[in-house]
């Protein structure tokens, strides 16, 4: 792991210095992010659209690299967070990492899971830290859901279900080409459904197997639009995902975990209902009913409440950095969420269960034209 030599100054660590690769629509999160944190400074940004990398760069007051290596150059980027198409996140984070440079790579870890392993197998080759961004593991209701799973207050976990409804128009996939196609992007659950099926995993444990079903119904797009999928966990627990970019007007994100001994409900990252067995009692005796929000993530205004999660994923990650150790969400995590949208397409398309792991090499081709 890389030390910066101008990490520590007089026993105080110097802020990290970021370069962010790809200025579009997430990357002012990042921006934000990082400007919210005394230990993080950002210090350039580089796109292949030089013009959007040079606006960027004026509004939030850094540098802008005439391309990738000009910003991989720079010694005083520590870390970069990789924003550019899905599937891209691998080509330019190996590149990233050959740099030695530490990684924040944006969800998905990228489209396919060939892709995907050769970015992690370059990280720990190069012996860089790496995240993969599932900010919502950060929000209010999910640490205390987590806090809640780890005293084992729900029992012996038995249904999970992940839920994402919501509503994208023609013209959010008509705004970039590589929206809405299988090499760059995938459909609803690869990108926008992916967020909950992280949090249904890191709730439930790993995956076992895969049975779904798939449709393309209101997008001009070759990509799915709705994707429902039944899966058995290791564990011996069931669960349901489910996402869309075509339920209209769209509803809150939604996460189920029932245990033997309680439920938990979170929308959009609040716990809305939480009910716990009493202490002691046989299951069927209720020791607390919560119907209403869990508090707010910590941050005061709403601008704040937008980059929270986010800011404190980024946090982690140098946190990590500085203590040797790994980052609460790994480039782990992000392949095996990865690895269940790959297996809900397989299952889709091929009309049958997929079993976890997948055998390597078995879904190379993301569009599963193989
Ligand atoms: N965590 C979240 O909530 C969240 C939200 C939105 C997007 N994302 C993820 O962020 C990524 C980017 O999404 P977006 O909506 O910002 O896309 P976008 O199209 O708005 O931005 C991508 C940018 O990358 C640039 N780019 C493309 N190829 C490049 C290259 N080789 N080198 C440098 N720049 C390059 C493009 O010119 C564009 O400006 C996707 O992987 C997406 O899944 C995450």
């Amino acid at each position: 792991m890389t030390e910066p030599a101008d990490s520590r100054r007089g026993g105080t660590r110097t802020p990290r210095g970021f370069g962010i690769i790809g200025t579009g629509v997430i990357s002012s999160i990042h921006a934000r992010a990082i400007a919210s944190l005394p230990d993080a400074r950002l210090v350039a940004v580089t796109d292949v659209d030089h013009e959007r990398a040079n606006s960027f760069a004026a509004a939030h007051e850094c540098a802008a690299e005439p391309d990738l290596d000009h910003l991989l150059a720079r010694g005083d980027v520590d870390i970069v967070s990789v924003c550019v198409p899905s599937g891209l996140h691998a080509e330019v984070g190996i590149r990233a990492t050959a740099a030695g440079k530490h990684l924040v790579v944006e969800k998905p870890l990228d489209v396919s899971l060939e892709a995907a392993d050769r970015l992690i197998a370059a990280a720990g080759a190069a012996g860089v830290v790496m995240t993969v961004i599932s900010q919502h593991r950060f929000d209010s209701g999910l640490i205390e859901l987590r806090r809640l799973l780890d005293d084992g207050q729900l029992g012996r976990l038995v249904l999970g279900e992940a839920s994402t409804k919501w509503y994208r128009s023609q013209a959010y996939y008509d705004s970039a080409g590589w929206r809405g196609t299988w090499a760059l992007d995938g459909g609803s659950l690869m990108n926008q459904g992916i967020h909950y099926a992280d949090l249904l995993l890191w709730c439930m444990g790993p995956v076992a197997e895969v049975t779904a079903m798939f449709s393309t119904q209101t997008h001009q797009v070759e990509v799915e639009d709705a994707a429902l999928a039944m899966l058995r966990f290791a564990s011996g627990a069931v669960g349901t995902v489910v996402a869309s970019t075509a339920v209209f007007p769209g509803l809150p994100q939604r996460l189920e975990i029932s245990g033997t001994r309680g439920t938990v409900v979170i929308e959009d990252g609040e716990i809305i209902r939480c009910e716990l067995s009493a202490e002691g009692a046989e299951p069927g005796q209720l020791r607390s009913v919560t119907a209403g929000r869990s508090a707010p993530a910590g941050a005061a205004g709403s601008a704040d409440l937008e980059i929270a999660s986010h800011a404190a994923q980024i946090k982690d990650l140098i946190d990590a950095i500085n203590e040797d150790r790994v980052p609460s969400v790994t480039a782990a995590d992000g392949r095996a969420a990865l690895e269940v949208v790959c297996a809900v397409y397989e299952s889709a398309r091929a009309g049958r269960t997929v079993r976890l792991p997948i055998p390597a090499g078995l879904l190379d081709d993301p569009a599963g034209s193989r």
